[in-house]
């Protein structure tokens, strides 16, 4: 059963189904449909969380939101907007987050800087979370469809304690981004220092 909340915070300037026809027109079906299950666990694990179901919607929704945008589009964007110039560095994976905010921000109109801060750690987790930030990193992370070793795990530990649940995934994603040798972004590092070794035991 799909639960439909109604907004009234305001913090989208129009209603959740105008919000969902907006990434309806910006993503490809198979992401569209992604977008609409990492808002469900969104809305669970906030519950279970005491995290705001309005926020973890309209989070849950938006966070790829610029997923399909051309690189010339992001780089346009790193510039225009002065945002860290070694971010050219890197790609897609990382700009969609960081640069996909500052998109949402100025053409969906929500500047709810948590939801931002959301978006924008959502790949690369952070040293501080707040309790949404860390609701979205999850729910992405081990939405319905999601199918890799150790997902069963991750929801098991996630479903116990939230924090575990971001120790994780901070932990096998720089672990798959070692195996593969793909580039690490530092803030993947610095999420890793700040969250993997408290959870040890
Ligand atoms: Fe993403
Ligand atoms: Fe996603």
């Amino acid at each position: 059963m799909v639960t439909e909340l109604t907004y009234h915070a305001n913090i989208f300037p129009g209603t959740r189904q105008e919000l969902v026809d907006q990434l309806a027109k910006q993503l490809r079906p198979k992401r569209f449909h992604h977008v609409l299950r990492v808002e469900q666990t969104a809305l669970e694990l906030a519950a279970q969380n005491n995290v705001d179901a309005e926020r973890a919607s309209i989070a849950g929704l938006v966070h790829d939101y610029a997923k399909q945008r051309s690189d010339d589009d992001f780089i346009a964007a790193i510039k225009a907007y002065r945002l860290d110039p070694e971010l050219l560095d890197y790609g897609n994976a990382i700009w969609h987050g960081v640069v996909g905010a500052e998109l949402i921000k100025r053409e969906l109109h929500i500047y709810d800087e948590d939801i931002l801060n959301a978006v924008r750690h959502h790949t690369t987790g952070d040293v501080y979370m707040t309790p949404l930030e860390q609701v979205v990193y999850m729910a992405d992370y081990i939405e319905p469809a999601r199918d890799f070793p150790g997902v069963d795990e991750a929801r098991r530990i996630t479903a116990k304690d939230l924090g575990a649940g971001v120790a994780f995934q901070a932990q096998h994603t720089l672990l798959y981004l070692v195996e593969n040798g793909l580039p690490v972004y530092p803030k993947s590092l610095a999420t890793f220092n700040a969250w993997v070794p408290r959870y040890q035991r």
